[in-house]
């Protein structure tokens, strides 16, 4: 296998009783990126980074993380790796910086390396100024960055992101993002899985985009935005009588065909110049008067890209509680 791949699966199974949580996933991931993967509430993401991350074992298949066998050298790829699961795994009644130290010991460092890395930790992740509060008052963007920081402690050469960003609200994703960014800087290959297109493009060079348990799509961003069309302008009108003025202004502005959803009074259509064209758009249907209920610019989402991959929109599929316990136990198990 070449240096070069950070990640290579081939093949992987993995059943849950007669449910095939994977279901021959291929996976290559490029050293020194960040690589996306991307699919729906239980589409097996989290199987496969714990899968990868030698958590759990494989029905089938085998794959490769920093060139060592997952099956026969879990113990190496489990000193090469870090893993920030998917709920929270730092303590809320200890500090940041208590944490950190704490995730020092469980990686072995002993009592002063571990309060050494941990202030470097608390540098990087721009947490130095709440170092000494508990995490039971950060807010959720401080709490995922210090998670973050907790799978950094060994500066692992790959790290894995499950749903980073889930349920954070925009400005501590932005803090999130920057965080990744930093670590693909510092020479980490991150695989980050998301549920939201926006994320993946903003930070994976490369996306995998995965459906019941195998992967459909591996693209650029780009690639990927193109199928479905890229941003788009989107009209909703109070009363059905006035679709047909709204795709006459929209077809003007927009440069592609527009789209009706009669029953959800809805017009929408591609742009390029997004912002220069909704203002047009705005105007002119303000100056004819159309009673607008709402109008704005939509970037695609996973949904867009599952529409045309599959035919069919994402489903959603039963929690299953089980697996919703927290994530510490992971980190352990990674650090043992
Ligand atoms: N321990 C388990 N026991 C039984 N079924 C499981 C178990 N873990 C996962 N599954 C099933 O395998 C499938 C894939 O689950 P997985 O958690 O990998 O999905 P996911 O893509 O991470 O979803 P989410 O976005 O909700 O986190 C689901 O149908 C799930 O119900
Ligand atoms: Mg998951």
């Amino acid at each position: 296998m070449s240096e070069r791949h950070a990640v290579r699966a081939e093949g992987l199974e993995k059943r849950y009783g007669d449910k095939r949580a994977l279901d021959g996933f291929d996976l290559t991931v490029r050293e020194g990126t960040v690589h996306g993967l991307l699919g729906p509430n239980g589409a097996g993401k989290t199987t496969a980074v714990r899968i990868l991350s030698t958590l759990i074992r494989l029905d089938g298949g085998r794959a490769e993380v920093a060139g060592l066998d997952i099956a026969r050298q879990a113990r190496e790829v489990r000193a090469r790796i870090g893993l920030t699961g998917q709920y929270a795994a730092v303590d809320e009644v200890l500090t940041g910086r208590q944490n950190l130290e704490m995730f020092g010991r469980l990686f072995h460092l002993g009592g002063r390396r571990a309060r050494a890395r941990a202030v470097e930790l608390l540098e990087q992740f721009d947490l130095t100024d709440a170092a000494d509060r508990g995490v039971g008052k950060y807010s959720g963007g401080m709490r995922r960055r210090l998670d973050l920081a907790a799978s950094m402690i060994l500066a692992p050469s790959v790290l894995f992101l499950d749903e980073p960003t889930t349920g954070l609200d925009p400005r501590s994703r932005g803090e999130v993002w920057e965080s990744v960014r930093e670590l693909v800087a510092s020479g980490t290959t991150v695989l980050l899985t998301t549920q939201y297109l926006e994320e993946a493009d903003k930070l994976a060079s490369r996306i995998t985009v995965i459906d019941r348990g195998r992967a459909i799509a591996d693209d650029t961003p780009d690639g990927l935005k193109n199928l479905v069309g890229g941003d788009r302008i989107e009209v909703v009108v109070a009363d059905h009588a006035e679709i047909p003025r709204v795709v006459k202004t929209v077809a003007r502005v927009c440069k592609g065909e527009p789209e009706v959803e009669e029953e959800a009074l809805r017009v929408h259509a591609p742009v390029t110049d997004r912002v220069p064209a909704l203002t047009e758009v705005a105007r002119t249907l303000q100056d004819e008067g159309v009673a607008v209920e709402d109008i704005g610019l939509r970037r695609p989402s996973l949904d867009d890209v599952f529409l045309r991959l599959t035919g069919h929109r994402t489903s959603v599929q039963p929690a299953r509680n089980a697996e919703n316990e927290k994530e510490k136990k992971t980190k352990e198990a990674v650090a043992a």
